[in-house]
């Protein structure tokens, strides 16, 4: 059996989960980060191989890697997939793919002359079983045709990192790729993979939560399809409790998903009659279940079920939303 070296670029919160399941997994793992005192949590965490302050230094000095990790903030995401494709490198890219569209095009054009890079985009939120199941309750027709769907991701940023001040990491940085909208990206990912991209979308994307950021931290989205539901995402880094749920409403039904309660229900009454399933995974078994699949795609067995066009899919409609909330008119989404 081949014992697989990931390298993960970038040792933040992420980045030391990947190390640590990949580890678990039986990988051997090293790690790059320019913040030395990350380099010492991680390896405070794990057995490194290497350990290194960029990826220059680790394909220099380090090599032999079977696959790297991108887990760095999103700024640096294109150009170290370039680096690692120019290498031969297989990819496990954290989301979103990059900060605007002209970036992750940019991406998908560098990738053309490297034909055959392996690359597999971490929406996690499409390793978890319970959204799995309810993608395909919906095209059984449980709840007959989607008519309306609600989206809500709504967090805390400064419960999302205990350990350090939310203003000293990237999601309170524009520049180095943070806010609600690409960071929360994951529910435009799950809209499309439920209904497909859609025609035209009206958004707000604004601050108003008082967290004296430079990012947006609220985002409103009304999203239409010509042949689809109408689906409102809600997305924001300032709510408390934590919330993360979606509802589809069919023309018999409505089906709903929540994280917290871990559970799916299915509502046809007129009244609060819901038939509950109730799950019990954790949330590092989609990080898992991620891994378990980049190892296999390292070993030719799986093939990507989330990729670069995926992300490039959540980009044009983050681009549409942008260019909607700048002039407040609804706005078509772009090829
Ligand atoms: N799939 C998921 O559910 C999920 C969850 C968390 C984070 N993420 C994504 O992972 C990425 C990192 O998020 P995080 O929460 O771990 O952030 P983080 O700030 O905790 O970690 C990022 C790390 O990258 C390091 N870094 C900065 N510049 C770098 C560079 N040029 N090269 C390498 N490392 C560099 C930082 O020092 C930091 O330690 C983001 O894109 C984020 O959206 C995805």
């Amino acid at each position: 059996m081949t014992i697989h070296h990931i390298l993960v670029i970038g040792s933040g919160s992420v980045g030391k989960r990947h190390l640590r399941n990949f580890s678990d997994l039986g990988c051997r793992v090293s790690a790059i980060d320019p913040r030395k005192d990350r380099l010492e949590e991680a390896a405070g965490e794990v057995t490194l191989e290497g350990s290194f302050q960029d990826l220059g230094e680790a394909i220099w000095k380090g090599g032999g890697f079977s696959g790297a990790v991108v887990a760095s903030p999103p700024k640096f995401h294109v150009s170290q997939c370039i680096e690692l494709a120019r290498e031969g490198i297989p990819i496990l890219l954290e989301k979103p793919v990059a900060k605007t569209l002209r970036e992750a095009l940019e991406l998908n054009d560098a990738l053309t002359e490297y034909p055959g890079t392996k690359l597999l985009l971490g929406y996690s939120y499409r390793w978890w079983p319970p959204l799995n199941d309810v993608r395909s309750r919906i095209n059984s027709g449980v709840i007959g045709l989607p008519l309306h769907a609600k989206f809500v991701m709504s967090a805390h940023l400064a419960d999302w990192h205990p350990w350090e001040h939310y203003k000293d990491f990237f999601m309170a940085s524009r520049e180095l790729g943070g806010g609600a909208l690409l960071d929360e990206s994951h529910f435009i990912d799950l809209m499309i993979s439920f209904f497909g991209i859609p025609n035209e979308v009206f958004a707000v994307i604004e601050n108003i939560g008082g967290l004296d950021i430079d990012t947006d931290d609220n985002v409103d989205i009304i999203a239409s399809y010509r042949n689809g539901p109408r689906v409102t995402l809600h997305l924001d880094l300032f709510g408390r409790p934590h919330e993360k749920f979606i509802s589809v409403t069919g023309e018999t039904g409505t089906l709903g998903w929540s994280f917290e309660p871990n559970r799916i229900r299915l509502g046809r009454d007129m009244g609060q009659v819901w038939t509950d399933d109730e799950f019990t995974f954790e949330r590092n078994e989609m990080f898992i279940e991620t891994a378990k699949e980049f190892i296999g795609l390292l070993e030719g067995r799986t093939a990507p079920r989330c990729t670069l066009r995926d992300g490039i899919n959540v980009l044009r409609v983050i681009e549409a939303c942008r260019e909607s909330a700048s002039k407040g008119k609804i706005v078509t989404v772009g090829a």
